[in-house]
């Protein structure tokens, strides 16, 4: 255990990814409005890939994916704190996602603000930096009421994205 290993805002509680969290993070892998801009819906396989390349990053850093619990227990999302290699340099992006029906009520913005702290006061990054493609304009606001600039267009997995950093 770390002390990262759980952390809470006003509406959310996060907990670190285990092995255990394989359904919970099927079934947002396999949700078609979730998944319709990060790519379209994950395989099983893919989703265990997913899972493996998460926990290794806890194992090797310390931080990394978090699953989300409302304050009656119940799954909302998951966010995430993690390398990311943007073009030859190294950089700690955030991330976030909720289940569909927690959409529209700040709760983006809310995690991805604790995200942006814990990523300067607790990793003592310089700067976090975060990517959504074009047509993810819900995302693209989150990262703007966050306080994240647009800096570059920039290519991931072969796919336009646009990279926002804290300033
Ligand atoms: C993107 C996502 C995280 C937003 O979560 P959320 O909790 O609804 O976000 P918030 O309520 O904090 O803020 C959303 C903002 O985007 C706006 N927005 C959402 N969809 C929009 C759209 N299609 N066009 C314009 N604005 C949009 C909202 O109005 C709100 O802005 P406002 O507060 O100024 O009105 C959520 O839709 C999601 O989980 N999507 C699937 C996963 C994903 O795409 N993650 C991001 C990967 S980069």
């Amino acid at each position: 255990m770390t002390f990262l290993d759980s952390f809470a805002t006003a509406r959310l509680r996060a907990e670190r990814l285990t092995t255990h969290h394989f359904d919970d993070i099927r079934s947002m892998d396999s949700d078609a409005t979730y998944m319709a801009l990060l790519g379209g819906p994950r395989s099983a396989a893919e989703t265990r890939l997913y899972m493996t390349r998460n926990l290794h990053h806890w194992d090797d850093h310390g931080f990394g994916l978090w699953m989300l619990r409302d304050t009656d227990g119940r799954m909302a999302g998951r966010c995430v704190l993690r390398h990311l290699d943007v073009e030859g340099t190294d950089e700690v992006e955030l991330g976030y996602g909720l289940h569909t029906q927690y959409w529209g009520r700040g709760l983006a913005t809310e995690i991805a603000t604790e995200l942006l702290r814990l990523g300067r006061v607790v990793l003592h990054r310089p700067s976090i930096v975060a990517i959504t493609r074009h047509d993810n304009i819900g995302s693209q606001r989150v990262l703007v009421k966050t306080g994240l600039v647009y800096e570059r267009d920039v290519d991931h997995e072969d796919v336009p994205h646009l990279l926002y950093r804290s300033v």
